[in-house]
């Protein structure tokens, strides 16, 4: 369904951080990115979506080059795509409805569009999925009330009400806790197995990536080093592709 041939990216300031990057990803696949601080990770997703415009090289999506897209074209195919952020990207003077509600819109839509547009079917989903997420109480609330872990739920409903055939998760968890990152970790999973979304998510801690992933695709200096199952992996080699520059 995802499809990577040959992606580079070197910032105007010359950094090169992607290097040739190549893989696919089959519908319902839970793959993980992993990585130390730099290699490239967040540059990976951005390219993606063309938040960040490649230098060079094609993404694929359902067999549509999304790369070379037109501007109207794109913004079907990031409808496509839910995002996942690790600061949320609420907006936080919003309830948490609204922000939910933005799904609806595209991740991309302006502001000021999101008032008075939605259907009472889009409302009523939008409860139906706050309530799934344990937010049924905090609907009315500003998104600013809710702790990191409930505000990273809300990001994950706006993902699951876009309707996405794949979310890209940048780091959805390293602003929260131990516990709070788990819930997180096992909605994501449930998003996958229930709702049949393909993830692509970033991590930067290696026991998450194991217990989470059932692949791994390990980056380094811009450059897929390692790309298989997470179980083949050993503790030792799973730790070296974030701590080490293999
Ligand atoms: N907008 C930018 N302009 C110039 N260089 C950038 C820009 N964004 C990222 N970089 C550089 O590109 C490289 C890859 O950065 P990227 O943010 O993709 O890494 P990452 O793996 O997501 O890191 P982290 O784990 O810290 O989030 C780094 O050297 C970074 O400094
Ligand atoms: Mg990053």
């Amino acid at each position: 369904m995802l499809k990577i041939e040959g992606l580079s990216k070197t910032y105007g300031n010359g950094t090169a951080a992607l290097r040739e990057v190549s893989f696919s990803i089959e519908p319902g696949e839970f793959v993980v990115v992993l990585g130390k601080s730099g290699s490239g990770k967040s540059t990976l997703m951005r390219c993606i979506n063309r938040i960040v415009e490649p230098t060079s090289g094609k993404v694929f999506l359902d067999g549509e080059e999304v790369t070379g897209a037109s501007k109207g074209r794109l913004r079907e195919l990031r409808k496509k795509m839910g995002m996942i952020f690790q600061q949320y990207n609420l907006i936080p003077r919003y309830s948490v409805q609204a922000n939910a509600l933005m799904g609806r819109l595209g991740w991309n839509s302006s502001i000021a569009s999101i008032m008075n547009c939605f259907s009472d079917e889009d409302v009523a989903r939008s409860s139906q999925v706050l309530d799934r997420l344990g937010l049924a109480d905090k609907a009315s609330h500003r998104s600013e009330e809710l702790s990191g872990g409930q505000q990273q739920r809300v990001g994950l409903a706006r993902a699951l009400l876009q309707g996405p055939e794949l979310i890209l998760a940048d780091e959805p968890v390293s602003s929260l806790d131990p516990a709070s990152s788990r819930q997180i970790m096992e909605l994501l999973t449930e998003f996958n197995e229930k709702d049949g979304v393909t993830l692509l998510c970033n991590l930067h801690l290696p026991a998450l990536a194991r217990e989470f992933g059932s692949r791994i695709l390990a980056l380094s200096e811009g450059r897929v080093i390692y790309d298989g199952p997470a179980g083949d992996l050993s503790e030792t080699e799973l730790h070296a592709f974030y701590d080490s520059n293999l």
